[in-house]
This record gives structure tokens, C-alpha cells and sequence, in this order.
């Protein structure tokens, strides 16, 4: 593959890997992040170069790419004069991995083609520690002409990128991950939950049902820790929080019923009510010991 020149903005847990990954394959990469140090750390532990705003980094870029918190977040790093489009050539292509709506898809997608620029929706799935090996799954929305240019960049963070439809179907179905998440991971809370008050050895219940028709991802990599009650690591309870109000809001558009995770955002927001935004959103078991 051709090396291409690229600019990543917003160096957080998942950004720094994904763009070291694309410095690994030998990209040609500049850097933003608002906090500038973490950008200075990237260049010293990869290479490439360091822009001073947005529009800087992405000065010249045939392909950029964001990854920050929200929708608010993504339009401060895309408009204005700082901003990524302010910097980027006609035919260039934003490529934007933040987990926000669809309505903000939409939206960053016309501004790009008045600009004669190309803009590809493209949240992932497979955590942090997909993020540091390069195995991520991205949902893309977008047209295939524009998909076409990008596909192949993407593949050095990630072993599976598929073109979901036009722009917002990369959101849309990522909404439907996080609905599916959710549900499993209180189911699983509350399986724990039950197993642990009926005096049954817990991680032996595990053991037994994890080999029958109660298995998940979560199941495998989560219950243990939450046995233990630990929670220092993975996908916030802020960020959980945040996709609910997407999927919410975008359910209330298009009629979907969503009893489950209308019940989950509760229950996030009352965790996040008493702190713990920043554990990992399988702290929702704790709110099953409360009296
Ligand atoms: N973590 C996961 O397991 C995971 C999995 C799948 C999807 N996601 C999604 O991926 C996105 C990024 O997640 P993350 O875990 O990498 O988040 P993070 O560690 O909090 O990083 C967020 C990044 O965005 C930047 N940023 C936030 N607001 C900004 C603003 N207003 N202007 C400029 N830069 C801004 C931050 O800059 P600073 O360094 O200055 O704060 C940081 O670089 C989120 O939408 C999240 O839902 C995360």
C-alpha cells in the first residue's frame, strides 16, 4: 500500500494507538491534540510532526482523521477557522472514529461536500485494548467512492471495516452495538448479582455457564472483574451514558422502542450522579447492592 499523508486529531486512549498504528505503516502523520503535551509525547515516541491547531495538522492531508469525546467536541475540531476543514485541499477525506450522532454525521457531511471534501462516519468497537493491538471493528457510513480512498489506511488499526451506507449508517449501527451491550451487560449484573445473594460460588457459576447458551463477550471478559468489584479500567460510565442519549434520542426519530436502554441510561446516570462516571459502565452491578 501507498504511504499517504495524514493528519489525526484528538490523541486520547484510543487515538494515540490508532495513530501510532498508522505511523507503524508507514504514514506520513501530523498530530493535534488539545492537550498539546500528549501530542509532543506521540512525535517523540513515533516520528511525524506536531500542528499547532486543527487546520494546521490537517494542512496538506489527504486523509484526517478525529476522535474525540462527543458531537459538541467534533464540532470544534472540524468548523472554524482553526478547525480541520479551514486546513484541508479539495478531494481530501474526513475520516471521523468519535461515537456521536447521527444527526452530526449528517451535518459534518454536508459542510464537507460544500467544501468539495469528502467525510466518512466511522465508529469502532473493540475497546482500548483493540485499539493498542490494531484489531478493531469499524462501521462506516459514506459514499464508496469516498470509502474506497480511506479503507485501506484504516486497515492498519483495524480487522474489520465495512461500509454500512450513506453518511450516519456508521453511527446508526453502532447505536445498535451499544443497545446490544447494554442489555447484556445488565443481564450479566444481574445474574452475578443473584448468584452472589443465593450463596453460590460465583466465578464456579461462570465456569459452568459460560460454556452454554448464556456465553457473551462480556461474560468471558468482564464478569470476573466484576465478581471482584473492580472497575479501574475500560469504557466509562460517562461514555456508556453518552451513547444512551444518542441511541434515545435517535429512537425517538424513528419509532424504535427501547425499553432496555431507557431502564440502563437511568441507572448510568445515577452512577454517574454519585461519581463514578469514570469507572468502567460495568459498575452497574453495584447499584444491585444498594438496599
Ligand atoms: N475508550 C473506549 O473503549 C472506546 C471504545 C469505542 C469507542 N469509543 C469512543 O471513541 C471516542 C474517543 O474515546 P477515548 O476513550 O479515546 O476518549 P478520551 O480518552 O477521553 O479522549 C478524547 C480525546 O478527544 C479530545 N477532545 C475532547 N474534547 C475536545 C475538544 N472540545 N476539543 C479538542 N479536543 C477534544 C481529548 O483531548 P485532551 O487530551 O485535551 O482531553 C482527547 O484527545 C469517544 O466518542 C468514545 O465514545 C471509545
Amino acid at each position: 500500500m501507498t504511504a499517504t499523508k495524514a493528519a489525526f486529531i484528538g490523541l486520547g486512549t484510543m487515538g494515540y494507538p490508532m495513530a501510532g498504528h498508522l505511523a507503524t505503516a508507514g504514514h506520513e502523520i501530523t498530530v493535534f491534540n488539545r492537550t498539546r503535551t500528549r501530542a509532543e509525547a506521540w512525535v517523540r515516541e513515533h516520528g511525524g510532526r506536531l500542528g499547532g491547531t486543527p487546520a494546521e495538522a490537517a494542512a496538506g492531508a489527504h486523509l484526517v482523521f478525529t476522535c474525540v469525546g462527543n458531537d459538541d467536541d467534533l464540532r470544534v475540531v472540524v468548523y472554524g477557522t482553526d478547525g480541520a476543514f479551514a486546513g484541508m485541499e479539495e478531494g481530501a477525506v474526513l475520516v471521523d472514529h468519535t461515537t456521536a450522532s447521527g444527526l452530526v454525521a449528517r451535518e459534518v457531511g454536508r459542510a464537507a461536500a460544500k467544501r468539495g471534501l469528502g467525510f466518512l462516519d466511522a465508529p469502532m468497537s473493540g475497546g482500548e485494548e483493540g485499539a493498542k493491538k490494531g484489531i478493531l471493528t469499524i462501521m462506516v457510513g459514506g459514499a464508496p467512492e469516498t470509502f474506497a480512498k480511506a479503507e485501506p489506511v484504516i486497515g492498519a488499526y483495524a480487522r474489520a471495516v465495512t461500509l454500512m451506507g450513506p453518511v450516519g449508517s456508521g453511527q446508526l449501527t453502532k447505536m445498535v452495538n451499544q443497545i446490544c451491550c447494554v442489555g447484556i451487560i445488565q443481564g450479566l449484573a444481574e445474574g452475578l448479582n443473584f448468584a452472589l445473594r443465593a450463596g453460590l460460588d460465583a466465578n464456579k457459576v461462570v465456569d459452568v455457564i459460560s460454556k452454554g447458551a448464556a456465553q457473551s463477550w462480556q461474560m468471558d471478559n468482564r464478569a470476573r472483574t466484576m465478581i471482584e468489584d473492580r472497575f479501574d479500567f475500560g469504557f466509562a460510565v460517562d461514555w456508556m451514558l453518552k451513547d444512551m442519549r444518542i441511541v434515545l434520542a435517535e429512537a425517538g426519530e424513528n419509532g424504535a422502542q427501547v425499553p432496555v436502554a431507557t431502564l440502563v441510561e437511568g441507572y448510568l446516570a445515577r452512577l454517574q450522579e454519585q461519581g463514578a462516571g469514570r469507572l468502567d459502565h460495568t459498575a452497574l452491578i453495584r447499584l444491585l447492592g444498594e438496599a
